[in-house]
This record gives structure tokens, C-alpha cells and sequence, in this order.
């Protein structure tokens, strides 16, 4: 018998995608712009000038992909909703076309036997509000309050999971204060009230979808782990203000009530008293995003440029963004260090205490540049050794008490991954580009294993 990543039997085996980079259908149905059809215009923004014009062509084949994630066997599945197919304008009149997408997804899902896991907003901004700001503004806060309830009176009785919010830190940074993803804005420090707005915004719709008789509501954080570069003050320094600004601004507002900073809210223009009480709304669970620790020391002297999150900027951070030697790579260059997912756990169970409620990884996965399949299969050990290392680190700390209920795998299709358009591949499944055929992977195939293994011990 194979020897499987031993977890709980009733664990919760998952994968995830997001609207913009599997559904194409642009313009059909009604669907509004979004910022990502803006970017992906400009010449130069995304590699290759790929688009999510097609991606997967998800919106026209949801039935297969459904198809195939009931073979794979996963409990529940991590999809997230155009809020511009919803309400193309962001705001206003509603798109009955669009809620029928989605009412049709989930209820292909249920008859699957898989539950439906929903993200409210996986970072298509309607452009119509961007061009009254975005996130920049507070106002987004209530309209996006306003298409949670519409999403939840619509849905609430059968979307199993929700979250909120993707990734409000990489939205905030690489959306806002750089202009690497949509809608680039390079407005460095002076994104910062961008957060607030999202993290009001994730305060706001949790409200709503609790009025609507949503259940089981959480958000999809993402982390990474902060190392040091060295021991000195300065690299320790440095590493703490770049742990504040990536991970905990993010967290301790949802989680605790404040941010990292004392003081910090009042920085923001918009800041009004209630809101922290607003954004801290009890969670039934919280998701967390991983894909590796970031290595951070003090700005070198006479450096010109610097890494955050993973992208170059102009030098005069307070941080600079070291290589981490040592570790083996993934074909995106990302280190692979599952220890470090370990270690967030913990590291969530120390700094949150009883305010952290059950932990789910809501992604998890890696990008390896998949030959095309031959004779219907596509070999891809790395991945398959990525995903079990990362439940076996995932394990230890299970066994160590912590209360993690699920592994959603990133992805279930390979997509389009933003401004590395479809180069990277993530998926369980391949997809081919020009035929939009899908081909289960070799690690589609060790995770249906794994799944059943695991059920096969209860
Ligand atoms: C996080 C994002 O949520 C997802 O959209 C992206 O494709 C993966 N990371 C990989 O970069």
C-alpha cells in the first residue's frame, strides 16, 4: 500500500480556482468589465499578452470540470463569483443572467456530492467603480456589503463555505501600491487605506451574508512566514516591519479588533470610529492562502531596486527582499518549504489564542511547466511530492493539536495566473490552450488516492 500523508478521516479535501482565471465569457450574459480586462489590454502588463478573454472556457464546460472533481473525489470545492456578472456596473441594477451562472455551478456541485466553497471577491473589481476610485475609496466597502447580500439571498441556502475576501494584502500591494496586478495604480505608501477599505468591505459582507442565512463564513488570507535574513538588529528590524505590513495588517483587524501598529488606523484618511469593531465580526473559520516564507533584511546601501512579493520595486522600502538559499525550487522559482507552513500554524495558534477559529489552507500548490500529455497522461512527480509534503507537515501539527479542517489544492485546472498569464501551470488537471481539452495529471490521480485512502480508514 502506498504510504499516504496520514490525516483525520473526516479532513475536508478541496480545490480551488477563481472566476476571472477559468471562465473566458467575457462578454456574455451580461457580465460588466472588470479591472482585469483592463490590464490584461495594456500592452506590456501581462506576459505573452494573454488574457482571461477564454481562459479554460469554465463558463461554457463548468459541467465537465464539475465531472471531473466528482472522479477526483474532493468534499468540497473552492470557486470564486464575478461580482461584475452579478452587477455589471458594480452597483445598481442586478444580472439575473450572471446569479444563474452560479446557481447552476452549485447545483451541479450538490448533485456531485461536493460542497460548494465561495469567494465573494477573487480580484475583479468592477471597472465601473474603479474609475470612482476602487479600493482607494470607502464607498466600495458598502457597495461590495450591498452584492454580498445579493449573492447570499441567492445562494445562501446551498453554498456550503464562504469567504469574503482573496488575498487583501496582495490586492493592497501589488494591485495599489505597485502596478503589477490589476489595477495598477504604483501608489506605494499611499495605498495603505486600501486595506481598510477591504478589510470594512470583508467586515461589511460578512454582516450581509448573515442576513441573508449564510452559514460557515471565513475569508482566504494569504501568509508567509517572515525570516530574518541574519540575526543582526537590522535584518530583524526590517523582517518586522515587513511581517506587519504582509501578514498581520491583514489578520489582527479580522482576528483581534486592531492593527499591528497601534496608532496605525489613524493614518488612514477615511478611518471612522466603529470601524475596527465592524471589520472584527465573528468567523466560523479562517482560510489561509500559503506558498512559501519570504527571507527579508535591511535595505542594502547604493541597492537600486528590491523585491516585494516577489516582483522588483524601487529601492527606498525599509525592507529588502533576500533569495532563499537552500531550498529547491518550483519551475515559478518559488522555494519549496513546507516546514513553513508548519511553522504559520503555529504561529496562528500562538498570536491568536482562543480568537482563531478552525483553520482551512484555502490554497496550497505549485507551478511546474507540465509537458503536453502523451497518450492521455501528463507525469508530474514534483507536484505530486509539493502536495504531500505540504499534508504531511500539515499532519504534524494536527497531531500536535492544531485545529486545521481542510487542504484546498491550488488548482484543480491549470489557468490563467495574471501577469504571468498561462505559463504557469498549477493545475491538477491540464488544460490545452488551443483545444481547451482537459487531462487529469498524474497528481490528479495520487490526490484521488489519497482521498479515498483516508476515507477507506474511517
Ligand atoms: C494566490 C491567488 O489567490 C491565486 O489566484 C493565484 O493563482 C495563486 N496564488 C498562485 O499565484
Amino acid at each position: 500500500m502506498t504510504d499516504f500523508p496520514s490525516l483525520p478521516t473526516d479532513f475536508v479535501f478541496g480545490a480551488s480556482s477563481a472566476s476571472y482565471q477559468i471562465e473566458g465569457a467575457v462578454d456574455e450574459d451580461g457580465r460588466g468589465r472588470s479591472v482585469w480586462d483592463t490590464f490584461c489590454d495594456v500592452p506590456g502588463k501581462v506576459a505573452n499578452g494573454d488574457t482571461g478573454a477564454v481562459a479554460c472556457d469554465h463558463y461554457h464546460r463548468y459541467a465537465q470540470d464539475v465531472g471531473l472533481l466528482r472522479d477526483l473525489g474532493v468534499d468540497s470545492y473552492r470557486f470564486s463569483i464575478a461580482w461584475p456578472r452579478i452587477l455589471p456596473a458594480g452597483t445598481g441594477e442586478v444580472n439575473q443572467a450572471g446569479l444563474d451562472f452560479y446557481d447552476r455551478l452549485v447545483d451541479e456541485l450538490l448533485a456531485a456530492g461536493i460542497a460548494p466553497a465561495a469567494t465573494l471577491f477573487h480580484w475583479d473589481t468592477p471597472q465601473a467603480l474603479e474609475d470612482a476610485g476602487g479600493w482607494t475609496g470607502r464607498d466600495i466597502a458598502e457597495h461590495f456589503a450591498a452584492y454580498a447580500s445579493v449573492v447570499g439571498e441567492r445562494l445562501g441556502d446551498r453554498v456550503a463555505r464562504w469567504m469574503t475576501l482573496n488575498e487583501p494584502n496582495v490586492v493592497t500591494m501589488l494591485g495599489y501600491a505597485l502596478d503589477v496586478h490589476a489595477p495598477g495604480r504604483g501608489l506605494g505608501y499611499e495605498a495603505l487605506p486600501v486595506a481598510h477599505h477591504l478589510l470594512l468591505g470583508h467586515g461589511l459582507a460578512v454582516q450581509a451574508l448573515r442576513s441573508a442565512g449564510a452559514h460557515e463564513i471565513g475569508i482566504a488570507s494569504n501568509h508567509a512566514p517572515v525570516w530574518p535574513a541574519s540575526d543582526s538588529d537590522a535584518d530583524r528590524e526590517a523582517a518586522q516591519v515587513y511581517d506587519n505590513l504582509w501578514n498581520w495588517t491583514f489578520a489582527d483587524p479580522v482576528l483581534l479588533g486592531r492593527y499591528p501598529v497601534e496608532g496605525m488606523e489613524q493614518g488612514f484618511p477615511t478611518y471612522r470610529d466603529g470601524d475596527l469593531e465592524t471589520i472584527h465580526q465573528p468567523l466560523d473559520w479562517f482560510g489561509v492562502n500559503y506558498y512559501n516564507p519570504a527571507s527579508i533584511g535591511a535595505p542594502g546601501a547604493g541597492s537600486a531596486t528590491e523585491e516585494l512579493g516577489g516582483v522588483e520595486v524601487p529601492a527606498g522600502l525599509p525592507f529588502e527582499n533576500r533569495p532563499l538559499a537552500g531550498y529547491e525550487r518550483t519551475d515559478f522559482n518559488w522555494p519549496i518549504v513546507p516546514e513553513a507552513l508548519a511553522e504559520l500554524v503555529r504561529t496562528l495558534r500562538g498570536r491568536y489564542a482562543a480568537a482563531l477559529p478552525p483553520v482551512y489552507v484555502t490554497e496550497s500548490g505549485c507551478s511546474y511547466h507540465d509537458a503536453d500529455p502523451v497518450d492521455g497522461r501528463v507525469a508530474d512527480p514534483k507536484r505530486i511530492a509539493y502536495h504531500d509534503a505540504h499534508l504531511r507537515a500539515l499532519a504534524g501539527e494536527i497531531a500536535d493539536g492544531a485545529d486545521v479542517r481542510g487542504y484546498f489544492a491550488w488548482s484543480a485546472t491549470d489557468n490563467f495566473e495574471w501577469a504571468e498569464g498561462y505559463k504557469e501551470r498549477f493545475g491538477l488537471v491540464h488544460v490545452d490552450y488551443e483545444t481547451l481539452v482537459r487531462t487529469p495529471k498524474d497528481s490528479y490521480h495520487w490526490y484521488r488516492d489519497l482521498i479515498a485512502h483516508t476515507r477507506a480508514r474511517g
